[in-house]
């Protein structure tokens, strides 16, 4: 026997989710987004999943992309923070890594490196969300200066990205579009040996004008709508991941008792409270609500009190029958992840990227 809690994850749905991006952009090609664990799914199973299928992967760091290549996975594999130090130019040089370069510290990097073969680079412009990327004085003199290196594989792809897609309602996603075309006009006067990306999920479910040679989508991979709001393509997604525990402990507590610790939630009426063994250690939200749903034999049972490092406790009075080795649904297929961040006042990036490695993955499909 061994703990209960664990990730089931559907394979089929992940590359199911890619066919659809893929369809509703169909000249494109496409980086999958799997950093971060390929945001809780198991990095290695899902680049697996979906070599055969995408260009090439996107990753945070170079650690990510070498146990991606270490698997025997072939496809490019964009660092999409850059490189953090020069010694990684080497690396990213033999093992066709492509680079973001989004400072002035990228580009001196690249042009004094002695490397064999040249890297893809991917070049970052700041259009508005003023985290990376080079801003609108810089531009053009770098681009210019990397495009006559002979360590730079071409073309280059400029790449830009969005603050704010998941919001249809904003208007800025548009303005950053705006501003990247008319970078990308300047640029593109006197040569025309670009690509060019902007789109994430966001993006590329919700911005048609965002579409362009590349786009980069992560979270809407593992089946989750990217927006803030319903939208038409959600019911399109296929939910990847169902994480799941069971019911280890059930007692009935009269009213005015409480539960778990600091005593925040007390009982109204006499209550049927179930253990279930999953926890912050988990990954489970410390910071769910009371109220916060799970399901029990098909039925939402909401949380009552702290989340514990291993263990919640749920109302489970309402359903019929009630038993210790039930299972629980913490999110998955029948419980959007989106529903339950929004108890914790989170998103759900968060909560599938911070599934701890204490919970075993399984594979379907
Ligand atoms: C530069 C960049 N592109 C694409 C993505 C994928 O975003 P999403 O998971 O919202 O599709 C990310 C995610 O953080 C990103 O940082």
């Amino acid at each position: 026997m061994s703990r209960p809690t664990k990730v089931i994850v559907n394979r089929q749905a992940i590359k199911n989710n890619l066919a659809l991006a893929n369809s509703l952009a169909p000249t494109s090609k496409f980086v999958s987004v799997i950093k971060a664990n390929a945001y809780g799914h198991g990095l290695i199973e899902i680049a697996k999943t979906l070599s055969d299928s995408t260009e090439a992967f996107g990753v945070a760091c170079i650690e990510e992309a070498i146990s991606i290549r270490n698997a025997g996975i072939e496809n490019p594999i964009l660092l999409m923070e850059g490189l953090f130090t020069e010694d990684e130019l080497q690396v990213a040089s033999e093992k066709n890594f492509w680079l973001m370069v989004e400072n002035k510290f990228h580009v001196d990097a690249l042009l004094s490196a002695k490397i064999s073969t040249p890297i893809k680079i991917w070049f970052g412009i700041d259009t508005g969300m003023h985290r990376l990327g080079f801003q609108q004085n810089s531009i053009y003199e770098n681009i210019k200066i990397l495009e006559s290196s002979t360590n730079v594989k071409k073309p280059i792809v400029i790449a830009s990205h969005f603050a704010n897609a998941d919001d249809l309602s904003s208007n800025f996603t548009q303005i950053q579009i705006d501003r990247f075309d008319k970078h990308i006009s300047n640029i593109k006067s006197d040569t025309s040996i670009y690509e060019e990306s902007l789109s994430n999920s966001a993006g590329l479910l919700g911005w048609v004008d965002s579409h362009r040679d590349w786009e980069r989508p992560g979270y809407l991979l593992f089946g989750n709508s990217p927006f803030m709001h319903s939208h038409e393509t959600e019911k399109l997604l296929e939910p990847a991941m169902d994480f799941k525990s069971k019911i280890i402990s059930i007692r009935t507590i009269s009213a005015g008792e409480s539960v778990g610790y600091g005593q925040n939630w007390t009982a109204k009426r006499k209550t049927k409270i179930a253990t279930v063994t999953v926890g912050y250690a988990d990954g489970y939200p410390r910071n769910a609500k009371n109220g916060t749903p799970t399901l029990v034999n098909n039925k939402t049972c909401p949380l009552v009190g702290k989340v514990s490092m291993d263990m919640i406790t749920i109302d489970v009075t309402d359903v019929c029958e009630v038993s210790i080795g039930d299972d629980v649904v913490l999110w998955g297929h029948d419980l959007p992840v989106n529903k339950i961040a929004k108890y914790c006042d989170s998103i759900g990036w968060e909560l599938l990227s911070r599934i701890t490695s204490r919970v075993p993955r399984f594979y379907i499909n």
